[in-house]
């Protein structure tokens, strides 16, 4: 599927765009789904965790519970000082995580697509497991910036292997927030990860090299069907959408069953739900 020129490319700058990826049917399927998921989503479910007084332990737990399951989480700026959502709920939800593509039949079907499969083996997964899926709607207005970070952060295997594919399910632009990421930043070291100790979850700081600012990075600017992957040391980030336009996207992560998946990585799978690859 990839040529050699591509490959070179992806070794070179941490990452390759694949435009024309994914039709106007299948991006019209997962975009239904979504739409049915948060229709189908009762925000007192998740604002009654919200409102207890621990809110940082509770907004914790909200998110580590969704490991294996498919729950939704509201954007930061959703609600106003009254309480009250701001927009229509499907105006306000944030993302939809993390195992959709394990347990929805819909992202099943987009996630097993052999095209993909060949693409994760032409980048060396060998054995590919994808851990989480993300359904992300950077919703106008409010959507919510997403911090410099590297994805083996949150997926530590030795020696590192995660690779993320991202999928444009609309136009990604600078006005949107689209992705910026640094070329070549994946050959520098893994600056933090993100460690799962029971119900409490922290932050290590591994190394003090900053992050990119605008003088190296790129805005990596994809029309809806575009797929990105990317490098796991990858350095990237988007920006707040402040348009009047949303910005979806849908990612998957997946790591090498012949490296070493860190026991402390927040999403652990077990044999009632065994981790899959893209086939
Ligand atoms: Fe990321």
């Amino acid at each position: 599927m990839l040529t050699a020129e591509q490959r070179t490319g992806y070794d070179r700058d941490g990452f390759i765009v694949l435009p024309g990826f994914k039709d106007a049917a299948q991006i019209a399927a997962l975009r239904a789904r979504a739409e049915a998921i948060v229709d189908a989503f009762d925000p007192n479910e998740s604002r009654a965790i919200f409102t207890t007084r621990d809110q940082e332990r509770a907004s914790d737990a909200w998110f580590l519970g969704s490991d294996n399951t498919v729950r939704c989480f509201f954007e930061e700026e959703a609600f106003g000082a009254d309480g009250q959502l701001r927009q229509p709920k499907a105006l306000s939800i944030n993302k939809i995580g993390h195992a959709m593509h394990d347990l929805d039949p819909v992202f099943s079907a987009f996630t097993r697509d052999p095209k993909l499969a060949q693409v994760a083996r032409d980048l060396g997964l060998v054995q590919p497991q994808v851990y989480q899926s993300m359904y992300i709607f950077k919703q106008p207005g409010i959507g919510g910036e997403v911090r410099w970070h590297q994805d083996a952060t949150f997926f530590d295997t030795d020696p590192i292997s995660v690779t993320t594919f991202w999928f444009a399910l609309e136009d990604a632009t600078i006005d949107n927030g689209c992705l910026w990421a640094e070329p070549g930043g994946h050959r520098g070291p893994l600056r933090e990860r993100f460690i799962r100790d029971g119900d409490a979850i922290r932050m290590e700081k591994l190394d003090a090299t900053p992050w990119p600012d605008d003088s190296t990075a790129v805005p990596l600017e994809a029309a809806a069907g575009t797929l990105i992957c990317f490098h796991g040391l990858l350095p990237h980030y988007s920006a707040p959408n402040r348009s009047p336009v949303s910005r979806h996207a849908f990612t998957l992560h997946a790591t090498d069953a012949g490296t070493v998946y860190s026991a402390r990585n927040w999403i652990q799978r077990g044999a009632d739900l065994p981790v899959r690859g893209f086939d």
